[in-house]
Formats: structure tokens, sequence, C-alpha cells
């Protein structure tokens, strides 16, 4: 039976102005929660039906109808994907029956519900790609991590390290951003179902059960919290930016590490472009991208910063305009993550061009004042100015560092002779490395423990993610059986 054509406007308003319904409706943007909002209606209607609230066999039509229901049934013109599904509930059920669904709901707490349902996978999505790419960045220490490279510092080379020094420094600060996001996950993971438009209903629903049919691990208790708050939104964001921000270092690298002048790394030809007129050109587009999405990410950040700021209690039409900010901020994180695994697995390192860049740059100085230190005595300070005035005479006099270095004892009475074996030692990058105690530091001793510990943790990673998507299929799986058991009973 067809119902009659009843919509949300009920008798209080006119018919819409048809500009005015296409400008507040989010039905374009809807589509990621659509099946969300099935789901949730499925587990309210469940926790009315136990509560007695709604006539089992009624209630038993209203799950039929949503077992099978399409996320996209719903056509013509709707404010959004809630009203689309009631809507196309009651053309099928007719109002009497589908006219129950709404009864202790609201769209407030339904779309609040619905974005954090979508939020966990997005959050599960993005991490099984961080996984990826920090699994990359291990394979690269591994394969490559053992080269001895410059560190800089002020874009001067400053001292030796590793590549895998240097590729464990990248790890370490996203493993920070899966943390973030796992945190984010726990706090987001609460539903706002039963709250209903603003103060909680009296019809009966059990919040905790349509929290646990929906995978949630609890309830935003206070109910004008649970339909206002964005604040998830916010974090989530800001855990992108966070990430992006990092990637865009590392693609900043990448794109000057590529460049003739530093020569360190070759992108692969599939993740580079060329010139529309220049023949010659190797152009370092994934990473020039992923710099560039960073400022895009940071933009939705913004963009959701300032709508929600200022906006008063409870629920404002203002926070669907919050949404859309929330997914494109996701989809260029996640894009970005995808294209900086592919785009370092497939790095070619040039090893002679990292040693070649290391010739005559001083970088071991350090070494060297420290070892005058421990072998004459000098304070710190002492022997910190006497290297400097080596290091300036070998530039003033175009000689090698080494043979500058040699006069040292003619420039305190203190220092030793210096002979030219323990001298070149000193000097040698792959010698100063080795010297390095400090826990964290770059002696590439500590590579294999390093990586193996990482290795762990990326293991750990994958085992909370398998975990946490564990919990979603069983809660979805739950959510049907009881759906299911409950249309047998009615039969029955
Ligand atoms: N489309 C809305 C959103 O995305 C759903 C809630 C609308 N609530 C309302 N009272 N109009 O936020």
């Amino acid at each position: 039976m067809r119902g009659e054509p009843l919509d949300i406007r009920g008798r209080r308003l006119k018919r819409s102005n048809e500009s005015a319904t296409g400008f507040i409706s989010s039905i374009g943007f809807d589509a990621p929660i659509a099946t969300h909002v099935i789901r949730i209606n499925t587990a309210h209607m469940l926790s009315l039906i136990r509560a007695g609230e709604v006539k089992k066999e009624i209630g038993a039509e209203c799950l039929k109808f949503l077992l099978q229901a399409a996320p996209e049934t719903a056509t013509g013109q709707f404010e959004d994907i809630h009203q689309a599904i009631e809507q196309s509930a009651v053309d099928r059920l007719g109002v009497e029956k589908a006219g129950f669904l709404n009864l202790g709901k609201s769209r407030n707490d339904q779309v609040a519900t619905a974005i954090r349902i979508e939020l966990r996978e997005r959050v599960i999505h993005l991490l099984t790609g961080v996984n990826l790419l920090q699994e990359s960045l291990l394979a690269v220490v591994k394969r490559d991590g053992r080269t001895v490279i410059p560190g800089f510092t002020h874009l001067q080379h400053a001292q030796p390290v590793t590549v895998a020094h240097h590729y464990i420094a990248y790890f370490d600060s996203i493993q920070r951003d899966c943390e973030r996001f796992f945190q984010l996950y726990e706090r987001a993971n609460l539903s706002p179902m039963g709250a209903a438009a603003l103060a909680g209903t009296s019809v009966n629903v059990d919040r905790r059960l349509v929290a646990s049919l929906l995978g949630f691990t609890g309830i935003i208790e206070n109910s004008m919290d649970a339909v206002s708050s964005r604040d998830f939104a916010v974090e989530a964001l800001s855990s992108c930016e966070m990430l992006m921000i990092e990637l865009s270092r590392i693609a900043e690298e990448i794109i000057l590490w590529s460049s003739k002048e530093f020569g360190f790394v070759e992108v692969a030809d599939e993740y580079a472009a060329s010139s529309s007129i220049m023949p010659q050109k190797k152009n370092p587009v994934t990473a020039e991208l992923v710099r560039a999405k960073c400022g895009s990410v940071l933009g939705s950040l913004q963009a959701v910063c300032a709508i929600l700021k200022g906006l008063p209690y409870s629920y404002n039409l203002d926070l669907q305009e919050v949404t859309p900010h929330l997914w494109e901020g996701f989809a260029n994180t996640q894009k970005s993550v995808e294209m900086m695994d592919a785009t370092i697995s497939t790095l070619k390192f040039n090893p002679q061009a990292f040693s070649r860049s290391m010739d005559g740059d001083y970088s071991t100085a350090t070494s060297l004042a420290n070892y005058l230190v421990k072998s004459s005595g000098l304070s710190f300070r002492e022997a910190h100015s006497l290297v400097g005035e080596v290091v300036r005479k070998s530039v003033e006099e175009a000689i090698p560092f080494s043979q500058a270095a040699r006069e040292l004892p003619k420039l305190s009475k203190r220092i030793p002779p210096l002979d030219d074996e323990t001298l070149q030692k000193v000097l040698d990058p792959a010698g100063s490395l080795k010297s390095i105690v400090t826990a964290g530091g770059a002696n590439p001793q500590f590579i294999r423990g390093s990586v193996e510990r990482r290795l762990r943790l990326v293991h750990r990673n994958r085992s909370r993610l398998a975990k946490l998507e564990g919990g979603l299929k069983l809660a979805e799986r739950s959510l049907l059986r009881s759906a299911n058991s409950l249309l047998e009973e009615v039969r029955n």
C-alpha cells in the first residue's frame, strides 16, 4: 500500500521554494553516510520494538524495508538523505507504518551518529595506508640504510648521518600521527543516538543497546553535547593536517634531493612527469602535489574551525557545512599517503652523489673538536674555537681539512702530536658515525635494533587495526542477526 504523500514539513509550512530547498540540501554530499543512516534506523527501530514503543508487526515491516533498502532508492528533491530514506519508506509502507521510523529520534542525533560511523571507517582506511607507508620506510632503511649521507641543519651540511637515521626520523614522526588517530578513534567511537533533537526523548530508547548494535563502545552522555559537537571533526582534520605536514616535509626533501644540485635520489618514471615543451624534463610531480595537498587539508581544517566558531548550542544547520570538508580532508590525506608510499618505495638512491657532496664539507669538525677534548684536556669551547680556526684556514688557503688540521698542535701546546692515521679516522664520516654513543644517535650499529623494534610497532598497529575492523564487522553482523531474529519472532 502506498502512503499518502506526507513529508517532514507536515502541515506546518507551505511548499518550500525550489532553489531554497536546493540551497539547504545536503543530499549532494550525503552519499558517504547513506548506508549508515539505514543501519541507524534499523538499530533504533529494534530498540523501539524491544521497548514496546512500536508494535512488533509494524516494526517488522519497517525492518524488512530497511534490510533491503538501497542507499540510492530515494529520488526527488530532498533536504537530505535522512528525509529521503524516511520518505521512501513512507512511499513503500504507508505513513501508518513507516511513520514510526522517526519516533524518538531526530536528524540531529542521526547525522552526528552517521558521521561518526563513517569517520571510524575512514580512520581505519587511512591508518591501513599509513601502515604500508611505514613498512616502505623501513624497507628503504633495510635496503639503503647504511649509506652515509650529509645531515643538514639550516639546510647546510652539519654532521654525517645515514639514510637509516633520516628515514627512521620520518617513521617515528608518522608513528605519533598513528597514535593520534588511534586515540581520536576511541574518543569519537561513542553514539549520539537517543539524544533526539537535543533534549533526549520521552520515548523509551535504550541508548546503550543502539550504541552497541552500531559498534560504538558507549554513548555521548549529554544529549545537547551529542547533537552539537563536531570537535571530533576538528580533531580528525588536525590529525590529518599533522600527518600531511610530515608528508609535505618528506615530499619537499624528495623534490630537493632529486634536483641536479643534490642528485641524491631519482624518482621512478612512473611517478614523474615530463614537460610539454622541454623534452629533457623529469619532474617529481607526486611529491609536489603531496606538498600542495598539505595546504588543501589545512583549508578543510580551517573551514571547519571557522564554521564552528561562535556557534550557539545545540544543533544549527551550519553543522551540515562541516561534513563535506571532513571527507575532503580525509580523501586528500588518503591519496597523499598512498602516493607517498608509491613514490618512496620506488625511489632510487645515489650513494656516489651523497659521498661526493660530503667531500670537503667539514661535517666531521664536531668529531674533531670532541676528539681534542678527550685527547688534550681542552675544554669544549677551546677545542671548538681551534677547530673553527683550522676550518677557516682550510677555506682561505684552499687546502684539505686534514692538512689544515695537522697544524693543530702548533695552535695549542696542550694538543699532543696528531698522526695521520688518527686524524683520518676522526675526520672520516663513517668513523665519526661509529664514535656516536648516545641512544637514538646516528651510529649505524643501532640500525638493526631500531628497525626490528619498529617492525614490531608496524605489526602491532596492524593488529590494532584488525581488531577495530573486526569489532565493526561483528557489530554489523549482530545488527543483521537481531533484525532477522525479530522478523523470525513475528513470523511465528
Ligand atoms: N542534513 C543535516 C546535516 O547534515 C541533517 C540534520 C538536519 N537537521 C535539521 N534539523 N534540519 O547536518
